[in-house]
């Protein structure tokens, strides 16, 4: 019997583990692929684990090939920093309309070095906040004498400036701004640089955090025992959104990919103290364990 003949092209939006897989099986089985993806390189979410759930096999093994496969697959097309703008027409007839994003680097000359990242003028052009508003004079001379002596303790350097802001950010829960400015002005920095530093890391803050960060693990291994509903409970009592703090700048939510402690999952963690085997029922009793607290 004739084979039937294979005519069109696909499209595989994603190109996670599972784009990829599905791209080259449609590849290798004769079909011209597009493979869209958002985020700049194909990938997605495995190639930044370092192990996968539940066996523990390493992440990079799993994918390398893939990647190296699709890499170099004639029939696949990649189409990555892009993303689906319109679809239309039926079935054998789509038509697909994709927005390709610069990239500012011309990617057939790229070897990925990095030396670029030195000479990149965004981090010359980073905006600097507006300092939220004017503290009464007594609190501003507090906020300066707890930042000179923060400064005194790590050293009036400019090495030390992470260290100097990390020591603002735990003593204020945030980057306080009038801190950064006198930080600013004792070391000669700009403030563009001091921003620069800040935004770069996850772990500073330029909003102000609440006195009880709630980080909720959503790895896989807590994901498949229902952490997505305790995330939600969460933020149904806290009346926020993950990433936010509550008004009475009681409690912070946020969610982490693992917290390394996946058998006790769904976990989460208040501040240091790890809470594991959660549920939505737990929740209120874990909230009013600290409210209890707050109000003694
Ligand atoms: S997945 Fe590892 S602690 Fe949640």
């Amino acid at each position: 019997m004739e084979e039937p003949q294979k005519i069109g092209a696909v499209l595989v939006v994603g190109a996670g583990i599972g784009g990829m897989q599905a791209s080259l099986d449609l590849a290798n089985a004769g079909f011209k692929v597009y493979l869209v993806e958002k985020g700049p390189s194909l990938g997605g979410v495995m190639s930044q684990l370092d192990k996968t759930f539940p066996t523990n096999d390493c992440a990079m093994c799993t994918l390398s090939p893939r990647l190296v496969e699709c890499g170099s697959h004639l029939n696949i097309e990649k189409l990555t920093y892009s993303e689906v703008q319109s679809m239309a027409g039926g079935p054998g007839a789509f038509k697909i309309q994709v927005r390709k994003k610069a990239r500012s680097v011309d990617t057939a000359k790229c070897t990925g070095c990095g030396t670029c990242m030195s000479g990149c003028p965004v981090r010359n052009t980073i905006q600097v906040p507006e300092p939220a508003q004017e503290l009464p004079s007594e609190e501003s001379a507090a906020i300066i004498a707890v930042t000179d002596e923060i400064m005194e303790r790590c050293g009036r350097d400019k090495q030390q400036l992470i260290r100097l802001l990390q020591e603002v950010n735990s003593r204020f829960n945030h980057l306080q701004p009038q801190a950064l400015k006198r930080i600013a002005d004792q070391l000669g920095l700009p403030m563009a640089e001091i921003y620069g530093t800040a935004s770069f890391f996850k772990s500073f803050s330029l909003e102000p955090r609440g006195k009880h960060v709630i980080r909720v693990c959503m790895g896989t291994a807590c994901h498949v025992r229902g952490a997505q509903r305790v995330l939600e409970e969460l933020e149904r009592r806290l009346d926020i959104c993950t990433g936010q703090t509550t008004e009475d700048r009681l409690f912070t939510l946020d969610r982490v990919n693992c917290l390394g402690a996946c058998a006790l999952g769904p976990i989460i963690a208040v501040d240091e103290q790890f809470h594991g085997q959660m549920s939505p029922a737990k929740v209120p009793k874990l909230l009013d364990q600290y409210l209890e607290q707050e109000s003694a």
